[in-house]
This record gives C-alpha cells, sequence and structure tokens, in this order.
C-alpha cells in the first residue's frame, strides 16, 4: 500500500509517501519546507502560515512523489493532518487531501497530529511499539501517556499552562536568543561558559515534589509558566536596561533548561514504574533535545526501560508520522467522508483519562 501523508498544522508544509504495511511500512520519501519567513516576527503569524501552505502544498507533494519515484496513480490513500493546530493552515492541507483523493478516487483519511508524533519513531526504531510509556512534547502540547497498544492511550498527565516547546520559545524571547527557541537554547546551555557556571543559577522545579502521591491530581501534571517568571526575574537582576550579558544569558539558559528536563524525566520515570513499562517513547520538536533525551536514559535505565527517541527530522513537524498514523487507521478499515473538517483542538482518537 502506498499512502500520502499531508501535515499543515503550523508552520512546516510537508509531504510524504509511506510504502508497505504495518510496522513494515517504510519511508519512500520525505519533503517538510520551514517556512521560515516567521522568524522575523519571533513566532508563527497565522495568516502568513496559511498564505504560504497554499504556494507551496502543490510543489511540495509533488516533489514528495518524484523522490518516491511513484505517479500519483499508484497510491491508494492519503492521510492529512485535521487537528490540532492552526485551523486556516490545517484547512490547506484538507483542502488539497480531499480535492487529491477524489480525483484520484482513493479514501481519505484524518490526522490527530499528536498521534502522528506518537508513531514518528516508529519509523526509525522497529521496537518503538506498544506498550510504552509517551512523553509528547511540542510548540503545543505536553502531555504523558500509557500506551497499551496503538489506538490505545491513556492520559496520565499534562501541562497546566504553557506547553514545554512554548516555554522553551518564550524563554529564548527573554534571552534575546532567536525563534525557535528550543535549539538555540539547547546551544546555548551545553556552550562552555553554561558548563563553567552550571550552578551560577538554580530554578525550582515546577509541580515536583517527593510527598506527591499516585492518584494526586498533581502526581503527573507539569507547569512551566512560573519557571518563564523565574527566568525573567533572574534577567532583570542581571540588566534591567541593554541586552544581557553573554556569560549570565548562557548560565541562564542552562539552568532553566535543567529545571525543566528534570521536572519532565521525573513525571515519566514515574509513570514507567507504576505501569511497569519497558520502553519510553519520546515525541515532538522538544524529542529533538539531546540533553532531554540523555537525562532520560539515564534516569530510567536502572527502572529497566530504554528509551526511543526521533530523529530530528522526524520530531518536529512532518507528515511521515502522518502518513503512519493513517496506515494504521485505515487498516483497521477506517476512513474518513468529504465532509472532513479541521479543529484547532480536537480528542486524540482512543485516548481514556
Ligand atoms: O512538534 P513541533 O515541531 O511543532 C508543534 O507541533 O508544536 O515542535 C516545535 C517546538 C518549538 O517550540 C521548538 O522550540 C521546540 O519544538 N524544539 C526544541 C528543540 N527543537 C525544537 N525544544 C528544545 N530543544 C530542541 N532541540
Ligand atoms: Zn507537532
Amino acid at each position: 500500500m502506498h499512502v500520502l501523508g499531508i501535515e499543515t498544522s503550523c508552520d512546516e508544509t510537508s509531504a510524504a509517501v509511506l510504502s508497505g504495511s504495518g510496522e513494515d511500512a517504510s519511508l519512500a520519501s520525505l519533503v517538510i519546507l520551514s517556512q521560515d519567513v516567521h522568524a522575523v516576527f519571533g513566532g508563527v503569524v497565522p495568516e502568513i502560515a496559511s498564505r504560504a501552505h497554499l504556494t507551496a502544498i502543490v510543489p511540495v507533494v509533488e516533489r514528495a512523489l518524484a523522490d518516491a519515484r511513484l505517479n500519483q496513480s499508484a497510491l491508494e490513500a492519503v492521510a492529512v493532518t485535521n487537528g490540532p493546530g492552526l485551523v486556516g493552515a490545517l484547512l490547506v492541507g484538507v483542502s488539497f487531501a480531499k480535492a487529491f483523493a477524489f480525483t484520484l478516487g482513493v479514501p481519505v483519511i484524518g490526522v490527530h497530529h499528536m498521534e502522528g508524533h506518537l508513531f514518528a519513531t516508529a519509523l526509525e526504531e522497529r521496537d518503538a511499539v506498544p506498550p510504552f510509556t509517551a512523553l509528547l512534547v511540542s510548540g503545543g502540547h505536553t502531555l504523558l501517556l500509557d500506551v497499551a497498544a496503538w489506538g490505545e492511550y491513556r492520559l496520565l498527565g499534562r501541562t497546566r499552562d504553557d506547553a514545554a516547546g512554548e516555554a522553551f520559545d518564550k524563554v529564548a524571547k527573554l534571552l534575546g536568543l532567536p525563534y525557535p527557541g528550543g535549539p538555540a537554547i539547547e546551544r546555548e546551555a551545553s556552550a562552555d561558559v553554561a558548563e563553567n557556571r552550571a550552578n551560577a543559577y538554580r530554578f525550582a522545579r515546577p509541580m515536583l515534589r517527593r510527598d506527591q502521591r499516585p492518584g494526586d491530581a498533581d502526581y503527573y501534571d507539569v507547569s512551566f509558566s512560573g519557571l518563564k517568571t523565574a527566568v525573567l526575574n533572574a534577567v532583570r537582576a542581571v540588566d534591567a536596561s541593554g541586552p544581557i550579558d553573554p556569560t549570565a544569558r548562557a548560565a541562564i539558559a542552562r539552568a532553566f533548561q535543567d529545571a525543566l528536563i528534570e521536572t519532565l524525566v521525573e513525571k515519566t520515570a514515574r509513570a514507567v514504574r507504576q505501569f511497569g513499562r519497558s520502553r519510553v517513547v519520546l515525541g515532538g520538536g522538544v524529542a529533538g533535545n539531546r540533553t532531554l533525551v540523555e537525562a532520560m536514559r539515564a534516569r530510567v535505565a536502572p527502572l529497566g526501560a530504554a528509551v526511543f527517541a526521533p530523529s530530528s527530522r522526524l520530531a518536529t513537524d512532518n507528515a511521515a508520522m502522518i502518513a503512519r498514523a493513517g496506515l494504521f487507521h485505515l487498516e483497521r478499515g477506517e476512513r474518513s467522508g468529504l465532509d472532513l473538517n479541521a479543529f484547532a483542538s480536537i480528542p486524540i482518537p482512543g485516548l481514556a483519562d
């Protein structure tokens, strides 16, 4: 089976072709066009994103088909992200996918963006399959899940305010670093100056206390807005006027990243222990953070769990993961109608509290 995947939920226009079935499906092509224009504004401007998707979608799909050496007539289904995300951006992908599937006479399937992130690592690592504990950390979401099987998700915890990626982006702004903030902060935090001043700052670990017990509302949840305020206060204390001193900037970036990572790692370790899982799967843009992945490995290895994280190409938004999640639903006989719509917010299918 050849499935075309389409992803336009935010600021990447992406198309991919996936060939094969189930766990044996392999990626025939993946094209990701990042809309660099948003860097000028320090964040994604929705209308600009929609218009950029509209310009890019046809050439991106043509490129994906050419790279896969496939004629469009060989496609057997189209999978498209239909939420959550920016509605105007999603509508471009959904409208294109429906029209293309209709023309080809093949089914279309709507895919939940976060379920896509859950499948990303399985495209590269054969063992990144359920049952596992999952930590999804992106620009819009922070979800801790227990995954008993594909399509059987239990929500353990989520952020009460900012998503992990959003915290990286906002803190980067406070430190005068470019957008997207995650990679910039990771670079700052691993610089030699940050290493030398690793203990110059220490921020409280948000929502992480030893006396929390399973069943407590905050046992698995996280919250990053207080951490952001702590960074703001630290920046103001250094210099209220001009650009921040580079040494202090690196040390603050390091302390912020340490606090955020330790919180995510500890909450994930709690889930591994409670559910007795031997695998942890990471997904979402923040899973491209090597410091997070290494800290997670070190923390859960003594619990007997292996950690699987996507390569940076599959960690951030891409259509390969959408094609893979779509294939799972198609193989279960699911189809969307040509009335498929786009939603800013939508529950993950198969998710139980
Ligand atoms: O999954 P994604 O590409 O898009 C959403 O679905 O939101 O995630 C984007 C987020 C951004 O907030 C970006 O700053 C963050 O992922 N990110 C990182 C890293 N690379 C991307 N955060 C921390 N460390 C990184 N290396
Ligand atoms: Zn995403």
